[in-house]
């Protein structure tokens, strides 16, 4: 089994639900609001207590699919620290190297959930923000891969990371965050050293151009050798340079909560990839894995185990046309052409849409 080191965010999220002054009000159909009138009470039904965090949501993934995990990150000493690590601990996450600041305190979030699964989030990042060069080390970690989430945009911590990472010849997986994403040429420079990236279609829109997850695959092909572009519940598209797989929507419960949805696929699928598992198989667990995470409250609750069966999904996987393939070296800008896969990605989407 691979070993797996996680470094980013830990915070504990606060869920409140089931409240008819939650009711989301819409202007655009991508466009809602929940109004909440300044001096009155919102009453809610329900309240869920989770931790979060991308980095602790992927190595509990890791831990559940019976893959060693350590978490590396910053807690404050109160309780949503304690929470955190109780949590981790419990999951048989490694949590040794988790550095305790006595500055900050643990980052927060209210979540306020509306029917569906939508929620506006109040956030206090905190402690996970607060990240110090001399606080990580992998000079003397043996892993086999670096997953990473959002370092809240501390390039000089990420660029440490990488290098260190390199030289124990750890792969690296980077879901960046939003700070990461906001320094643009920075980041690129990192994604030189990048085995896989995954971003969602928004946030890949940040770092290549394209319209379809399909395109900005193609185009992220050019930055990493393995790219990953998510689409809500429009599923997702994947490639390795050489073969292509669109995955629609894996059917199951009702989407209650999208929290930690791209955290569930990201690290669903690197649970799978780390073990030299093919590309489609990947996205297969990946996907039963955000499609389980999404039918419960919290970012962790629906997080498969090992050995879950799974059904069938639509998943259409196709070889790379030949002029695109990495190795051949020639995928560039101009040549982002609809291509077959394009086609059927769509379509695969589209399904999903149903
Ligand atoms: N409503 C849903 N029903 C089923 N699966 C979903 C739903 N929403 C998301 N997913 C699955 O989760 C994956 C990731 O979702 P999404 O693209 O929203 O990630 P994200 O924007 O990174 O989310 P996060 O807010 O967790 O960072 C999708 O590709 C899809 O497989
Ligand atoms: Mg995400």
């Amino acid at each position: 089994m691979p070993r797996i080191v996680c470094i980013g965010g830990a915070v504990q999220d606060i869920f409140l639900y089931q409240s008819s002054d939650l009711a989301p009000v819409c202007e655009q159909p991508d466009e809602c609001f929940v109004e909440l009138k300044l001096g009155a009470k919102v009453d809610v039904n329900a309240i869920v207590s989770g931790t979060g965090g991308g980095a602790t949501n992927a190595a509990v993934t890791f831990a559940r699919q019976g893959i060693e995990a350590a978490f590396y990150g910053v807690v404050g000493d109160d309780l949503a620290g304690a929470a955190v690590l109780q949590q981790l601990d419990e999951e048989g996450v490694d949590t040794r190297h988790v550095v305790h600041s006595s500055k900050h305190q643990t980052g927060v979030s209210v979540l306020l959930l509306v029917p569906g699964g939508e929620r506006t989030i109040v956030t206090y990042r905190g402690a996970s923000t607060h990240y110090r060069e001399e606080d990580f080390s992998l000079d003397m970690v043996q892993a086999d891969w670096l997953y990473i989430t959002s370092l809240a945009g501390n390039m000089q911590v990420l660029n440490k990371l990488v290098a260190q990472a390199k030289q124990q010849h750890m792969k690296i997986f980077f879901n960046p965050g939003k700070g990461e994403l906001e320094q643009a040429e920075q980041l690129r420079n990192v994604l030189s050293h990048v085995d896989v990236l995954l971003a969602n279609k928004q946030e890949m829109q940040q770092i290549v151009s394209g319209d379809t997850a399909a395109e900005l695959v193609r185009q992220a092909l050019n930055l990493v050798p393995c790219a990953i572009v998510t689409d809500g519940p429009r599923g997702a598209v994947a490639s390795d340079g050489k073969m292509v797989v669109a995955a629609g929507q894996y059917d199951g419960e009702p989407a209650v909560d999208r929290t930690g949805a791209g955290d569930a696929f990201g690290s669903g699928f690197l649970s799978q990839w780390a073990q030299g598992a093919s590309l489609e198989r990947a996205m297969w667990v990946a996907s039963a894995n955000a499609a389980s995470v999404v039918a419960q409250v919290g970012a962790k609750a629906g997080i498969l185990p090992r050995y879950t069966e799974l059904h069938d999904m639509p998943l259409v996987v196709r070889e790379l046309p030949h002029q695109l393939q990495r190795d051949k070296g020639a995928s560039t800008p101009e040549q982002s052409d609809e291509t077959v896969a394009d086609t059927e990605v769509e379509e695969t989407q589209e399904e999903a849409d149903q």
